[in-house]
């Protein structure tokens, strides 16, 4: 397992193409792509998404979306990451998790970290986070982990709200 990081209740580690049936597994309960979209329609399916999306980004950023576990278990729960937009300049921070995971804070813990290591470890500039007007939770852990409001716009053909953080350490 290689592990990027942890928190006080969360272990992050790099996706691998063994993991298929766990992104296919994440990505079928309705409620939980509502308004991500992303339906993945078999195993199969889930192996391109890890080859052709989730892992090039490791090889050519040093960052993406990263597979999420409770501890001590290892529990897998979902993912939060960075993902390197090169069409829109960004890098935006992402979080998807299991339905049985909702409402425990585990998003707001996952999202902050990963800023933080945005910041610290990976020394980057900005970080993008972006959710649909109706996405109430998704915009209120981007609210809680202290990202700013900057607007509302349209990205992908969807309405969005963008907040961003500014790393403080870069002048
Ligand atoms: C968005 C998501 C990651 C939130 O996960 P979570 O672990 O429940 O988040 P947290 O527990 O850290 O915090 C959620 C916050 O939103 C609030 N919230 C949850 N549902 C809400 C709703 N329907 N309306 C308003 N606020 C809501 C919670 O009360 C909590 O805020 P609080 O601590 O001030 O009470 C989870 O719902 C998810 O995986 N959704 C599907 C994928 C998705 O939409 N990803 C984001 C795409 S932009």
């Amino acid at each position: 397992m290689n592990v990027i990081f942890e928190t006080d209740r969360l272990l992050f580690r790099t996706f691998t193409i063994e993991d298929a049936p766990l992104v296919f597994e994440l990505n079928l309960d309705p409620d939980v792509i509502r308004y991500t979209g992303d339906p993945i329609k078999d195993i199969d399916h889930a192996r391109k998404v890890l080859e052709q999306t989730i892992l090039p980004q490791y090889a050519l950023y040093n960052h993406g979306r990263w597979a999420v576990h409770t501890k001590p278990g290892l529990e897998f729960i979902g993912w939060c990451g960075l993902k390197t937009r090169p069409e829109r300049n960004e890098i935006d921070l992402g979080y998807r998790f299991m339905k049985e995971a909702w409402g425990k804070g585990y998003a707001t813990e996952a999202a902050f970290a990963t800023i933080r290591y945005g910041f610290e470890k990976l020394g980057l500039k900005r970080i993008v986070g972006r959710a649909m007007p109706q996405n109430l939770a998704s915009l209120r852990v981007l609210e809680k982990c202290g990202m700013d409001y900057v607007g509302e716009e349209i990205v992908d053909d969807h309405p969005a709200r963008t907040y961003e953080a500014i790393n403080p350490f870069i002048p």
